[in-house]
C-alpha cells in the first residue's frame, strides 16, 4: 500500500489487517464561521487524509498506534471513556466511547492510523480521523449507522468529548465530498447539493502558513459565544433561530439590537458572508470565476477585519495572491488564527506562484510555507488495495 502501511501493520502486529479505510480532509471554498450559525457553506473534500488499518482482537484491548505519532497507547475495553491529556488518540477513543454509551457490544482492536493531511492545519484533520474511525467501526460491527449518523458522531465526539464546540462543516464534508465536485450545505436543514466545481484550468493551491495554532479550541469557542450572545439580542424583535436566518438588509434594520459593538461585527461578519455563498454558488454555476475570487478576497477581508480569526500569515499569503494576476481568488479557510489559505490559481502558472510565494512569505514572515496544489477528491470510504493510488497497501 500505498507509504508501506499494510508492512507496518504486519510489523506491529504480527498479522494482517482486516480491512483498510480512507477519510479524507477538506477545504472549505466560501462560508467561514458559518455552519454553527445555521447558513450556507461550500467545503470539499481533498485527495490527503486518514488512512485505518485494522483487525478485530479477542483480548479486549484497543491498541492506537500511529505512523505520525509516538504515543501508542493500549487501553482496556470498559464501558465509556474520559478524554485522556491531549494525545491524538482522544478523537478515536471518543467515537468508541459513543458507540460503547449507544449500546453497541464492542470487541478489542488492532489500529494503524495514518494521515498525509498537514495536523492541525485547519485542513480537518481531527474530522478526517473521526469519520474514519466511526465508519470502520459501522462496518466492522454491522452496528447499522447511516452515513448523516457518523457524521453526527464525529460532530458529538468532537463537541462533547474533546471540548471543541464545532459545526458540523468539516465531519460532513469529509463523509459526504465527491471527485471535482463542492458541497454546498445548509448547515440548519443539512440539506444539500453536490455541484461541478468548475475550475478547469486552475489549480486549487492550498498553503500552509505553518503557523503553529494555539488557543484554537478557546478563541473559537469565544466566537461561538460571541454569535450566541448576537442571536439573543436580535431575538428581542425578530423570530429566529440562527443568525443566518437574516439577510444583510434585514441586519441593517436590525443591528442596533446588539448594543456591543465587537459582537455586532461578528455578527455583520457572520450574515453577509453567508450571503456571499449564496452569490457564489451561482457564480460557479454560471462559471464565473472572476466573480468567485472577488468573493473569496471579500470572505477573507471580513474574516480578517471583522471576526478576527485571520493573522499576519495568512494576510500575508492573502496579499500577495491580490498582486498577482495569475490568482483568480485567495482567502483563509477553516478555523483561522493560523492554518491554511487556499487560492485559485491558473494552472500552467502554479510552478512559478508556488516560488514567488514561498519567497516573498519568507521575506515578510522569516519561515517558508508548504504549499500543495490539491484535488477535490471522494469522501470516506473503504480502500481498496488497488484503487486511490494504484498499488498494494
Ligand atoms: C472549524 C470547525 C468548523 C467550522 C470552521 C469555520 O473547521 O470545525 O465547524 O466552524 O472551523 O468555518
Amino acid at each position: 500500500m500505498k507509504y508501506g502501511l499494510s508492512q507496518k501493520f504486519s510489523d506491529i502486529y504480527n498479522k494482517e489487517a482486516e480491512s483498510a479505510y480512507f477519510s479524507p480532509g477538506r477545504i472549505n471554498l466560501i462560508g467561514e464561521h458559518i455552519d454553527y450559525n445555521g447558513g450556507l457553506v461550500m467545503p470539499c473534500a481533498i485527495t490527503f487524509g486518514t488512512y485505518l488499518l485494522i483487525a478485530v482482537n479477542q483480548d479486549g484491548v484497543f491498541r492506537f498506534r500511529s505512523s505520525n505519532f509516538n504515543e501508542a497507547p493500549d487501553i482496556p475495553l470498559q464501558s465509556n471513556y474520559q478524554k485522556i491529556g491531549d494525545g491524538w488518540f482522544n478523537f478515536p477513543l471518543g467515537v468508541i466511547d459513543h458507540f460503547l454509551k449507544d449500546g453497541h457490544e464492542l470487541h478489542g482492536l488492532d489500529m494503524l492510523y495514518f494521515g498525509d493531511i498537514p495536523i492541525g492545519a485547519g485542513l480537518s484533520s481531527s474530522a478526517s480521523i473521526e469519520v474514519v474511525t466511526a465508519f470502520a467501526l459501522n462496518e466492522l460491527f454491522n452496528t447499522g449507522y447511516s452515513k448523516l449518523d457518523l457524521v453526527k458522531i464525529a460532530k458529538s465526539v468532537e463537541n462533547n468529548f474533546i471540548g471543541m464546540n464545532c459545526g458540523i462543516m468539516d465531519q460532513f464534508a469529509v463523509a459526504f465530498g465527491e471527485k471535482d465536485k463542492a458541497i454546498v450545505l445548509n448547515c440548519d436543514t443539512l440539506d444539500y447539493e453536490l455541484v461541478n466545481s468548475n475550475i478547469k484550468n486552475y489549480v486549487l493551491a492550498v498553503i500552509n502558513t505553518n503557523k503553529s495554532r494555539k488557543l484554537v479550541e478557546s478563541k473559537y469557542n469565544e466566537r461561538v459565544e460571541e454569535c450566541q450572545t448576537a442571536l439573543t439580542a436580535l431575538k428581542q424583535e425578530l423570530d429566529i433561530n440562527y443568525l443566518c436566518d437574516i439577510d444583510t438588509a434585514t441586519f441593517k434594520q436590525y443591528k442596533h439590537l446588539i448594543t456591543n459593538e465587537v459582537v455586532r461585527k461578528r455578527a455583520k461578519h457572520v450574515i453577509e458572508e453567508n450571503d456571499r455563498v449564496k452569490l457564489a454558488a451561482n457564480a460557479l454555476a454560471n462559471n464565473n470565476l472572476a466573480e468567485f475570487g472577488k468573493l473569496m478576497y471579500a470572505s477573507h477581508d471580513s474574516l480578517r477585519d471583522l471576526y478576527e480569526v485571520s493573522g499576519k500569515e495568512l494576510d500575508t499569503v492573502v496579499a500577495y495572491a491580490k498582486t498577482n494576476s495569475v490568482v483568480v481568488g485567495a482567502r483563509m479557510t477553516g478555523a483561522g488564527f493560523g492554518g491554511c489559505a487556499i487560492a485559485l490559481v491558473k494552472q500552467e502558472e502554479f510552478e512559478n506562484f508556488s516560488l514567488e510565494l514561498s519567497t516573498y512569505y519568507t521575506n515578510k514572515i522569516g519561515y517558508a510555507p508548504s504549499i500543495y496544489s490539491s484535488l477535490i477528491g471522494n469522501g470516506v470510504g473503504i480502500y481498496n488495495e488497488y484503487s486511490v493510488v494504484g498499488g498494494r497497501l
